[in-house]
């Protein structure tokens, strides 16, 4: 077939028409995007590992049942769920809380306790895209495995607070609360574990007015369920809890008396912290970055116990997630700048005669740590100097016959444009 036939044209339109596009509310990162991401990486990764946290890494898939458990009705709704080939039961992973803790289960229940843990990587769950929710999203999290003292939650919650100042996010807020508190009031109410769960799931998104028939149903008084909605309002200084007592109350001073150590001042009480997943038990927590509008919850966690549902013994563990697409987002709301490096040599011969030496030097030059590209594609000196400038090269190394004579290259600093003779055995040297 040659060029130009009507089957080639026809080829030509067809893919021009049915370009592959990626599935809706998920993202593709170019090199810059990816230095800034990776930045982000280091530095949460960096601070966790200062709070005496290690990293582990689960699979992308594991057995829907996982996730079916104790996740809430939310979490399940959302799952990518599908059967594999051999016909088992298989979902993406929509978070990796429960994942870590079956890891826990299976293989590091004898490590000593408190086990500290981190993860980072990417998470799936099928909502409705908008800016900050995405169906493929990526959190950073830890979990602080065997242990449910006030001092373990402040110390998750004030790892939550120092990743946030090391990244440099300047506003934001976090709210504690307590879900023993409110899940107690509806045990005493008569509500069953199942219908309890319904309940937190409408008093999480403060949807009052569908709760109140879900409690009236169960034979709710009034005035039970006003003070029920009542508490979801006690919110602000830690003096709000002054007049409260009780067993939740007592552990939830606990844990803001550590953390006021931490010299903290946008901690705030929020009894009204539900959370969307179901298998808290104890303090819950949501770190809000306000630049964020709708989806302005950055960052969220509390204590729990899962490793009993995963055929382990009763383990407490505190752990969050930060939703590290989101958190870039409030960072770059706030001006954050990354300066994208760039290469700090790109090599030009002068003519094909100094192909092959050019090839030597950049070698060289790559072997000494120094970031250093060549010519590919055969251009000419000034495309080549166009092309250094456009991926950011800070000098041009130029490999001319007349430089070679003297065992040298000229060396012009894209930025000045000013040109140096410097020799090859100095040339490493000159970009360190
Ligand atoms: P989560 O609140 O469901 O908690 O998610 C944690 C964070 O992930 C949220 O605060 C939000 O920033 C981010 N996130 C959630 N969904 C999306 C989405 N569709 N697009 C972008 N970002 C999103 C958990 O996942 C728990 N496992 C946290 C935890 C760890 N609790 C104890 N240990």
């Amino acid at each position: 077939m040659g060029q130009g036939t009507p089957e080639t044209l026809n080829i030509d339109i067809y893919i021009a028409q049915d370009m592959i596009q990626r599935p809706r509310g998920t993202r593709d990162f170019g090199p810059e995007e990816m230095e800034k991401r990776r930045w982000l990486e280091g530095v949460m990764r960096s601070t966790a590992r200062g709070f005496g946290f290690g990293e582990v890494a689960t699979p992308t898939f594991e057995h829907t049942e996982l996730f079916a458990l104790k996740s809430g009705p939310n979490i399940v709704d959302e799952i990518y769920a599908f059967q594999d080939k051999g016909g088992r039961d298989i979902s993406l992973r929509p978070e990796l809380t429960a994942p870590v803790i079956r890891f826990f289960v299976n293989d590091l229940s004898n490590t000593p306790r408190p086990l500290k843990v981190f993860y980072i990587g990417p998470c799936f769950r099928y909502e409705r895209p908008q800016s900050g929710r995405y169906r493929e999203f990526h959190q950073f999290g830890v979990e602080l495995i065997g242990t449910k003292t006030p001092e373990s939650d402040a110390e998750v919650i004030g790892l939550a607070a120092r990743i946030m100042e090391a990244i440099g996010l300047k506003e934001f807020t976090i709210r504690i609360g307590h879900i023993g508190i409110l899940r107690k009031m509806l045990s005493d109410a008569g509500l069953d574990p199942e219908s309890s769960a319904a309940v937190l799931q409408k008093l999480d998104k403060k949807l009052y007015e569908e709760a109140r028939p879900m409690m009236q149903a169960v034979g709710m008084e009034d005035d039970q369920i006003g003070s029920i909605f009542d508490l979801t309002e006690v919110c602000g200084e830690v003096s709000v809890l002054d007049e409260m007592e009780g067993e939740a109350i007592d552990h939830l001073k606990g844990v803001l008396d550590v953390l006021s150590s931490y010299g903290l001042e946008n901690v705030q009480v929020d009894l009204g912290v539900v959370r969307g997943l179901d298998y808290y038990t104890g303090i819950v927590f949501e770190v809000e970055a306000p630049s964020l509008g709708a989806e302005k919850q950055v960052c969220g966690g509390g204590s729990y116990s899962l490793s009993e549902l995963f055929g382990g013994e009763r383990v407490f563990s505190t752990g969050f997630a930060i939703g590290f697409d989101r958190v870039l987002l409030a960072l770059e709301n706030e001006g954050l700048e990354i300066k994208f490096e760039g290469l700090d040599a790109f090599v030009i011969p002068v003519k094909d005669a100094q192909r092959i030496k050019a090839f030597e030097i950049v070698s060289m030059l790559r072997r000494s740590g120094v970031r250093a590209d060549v010519d590919l594609m055969r251009r000419s000196l000034g495309k080549n100097f166009k092309y250094a400038d456009s991926v950011g090269a800070k000098y041009a190394v130029i490999v001319g016959e007349k430089e070679l004579d003297q065992d040298s290259v000229t060396v012009r600093d894209m930025g000045s444009g000013e040109q140096k003779l410097v020799s090859l055995q100095a040339l490493a040297e000159f970009f360190i």
